[in-house]
């Protein structure tokens, strides 16, 4: 048997493989451990790198609001960051970050096996769809395993700063939601 939740979070708080990790807390996944629908951000802000949890600032109230107006909320989906530290001043993660905190993403979503990935932004999305930019596929299904599909969005804090793709995204989440009821997937909790 595979590694639960909770002992991959106690294995990621002694890992040492990122270099971030000098100087930011550890911030893994939380949510629905059966949760048909995950969403991935970028990485930590401040707040959550102060309370151990993911997208609980600014964007995560906004991502919260999203998520309760297709009719679900925070507690029946799960959440995560493709990078588990808060880089310094909230700089975009490097690639080697990125590829460094990967395999944590990838048993996360091996534990929770969701059927739709919500990519967050383009650096969740450039881990699952390459060569493809997010102002291409926003609010559109991709397909990417017989399992799993991908579905982008912008990150709720790119919207917040920006007015026009603030509606784009709340409209792409009413895609979502056409997504989700079309192929049965309702919350599990
Ligand atoms: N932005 C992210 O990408 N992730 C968080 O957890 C918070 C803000």
């Amino acid at each position: 048997m595979g590694l639960s939740l909770f002992e991959l979070q106690e294995k990621l708080k002694t890992w040492d493989g990122c270099a971030l990790h000098k100087q930011s807390n550890v911030v893994l996944g939380e949510g629905d451990l059966h949760a048909d629908l995950m969403f991935i951000g970028e990485a930590p802000g401040k707040k959550e790198n102060e309370l151990g949890r993911p997208f609980v600032g600014a964007s995560g109230k906004f991502l919260d609001d999203l998520i309760d107006s297709i009719g679900w909320n925070r507690h029946q989906v799960y959440i995560s960051n493709v990078v588990k530290y808060r880089p310094p001043e909230n700089r975009d993660p490097t690639t080697e970050e990125k590829n460094q905190c990967m395999p944590w993403l990838l048993m996360e979503i091996g534990i929770i096996k969701p059927k739709v990935i919500v990519p967050l932004g383009r650096h969740a999305l450039g881990n699952f769809c390459t060569d493809v930019s997010i102002s291409e596929v926003h609010g559109t299904a991709q397909p990417y395993t017989d399992d799993i599909t991908i579905f982008p969005l912008y990150h709720p804090a790119t919207a917040l700063h920006n007015g026009g793709l603030r509606q784009t995204l709340k409209d792409d989440f009413q895609k979502l939601k056409l997504f989700l009821d079309e192929h049965g997937i309702t919350p599990s909790s």
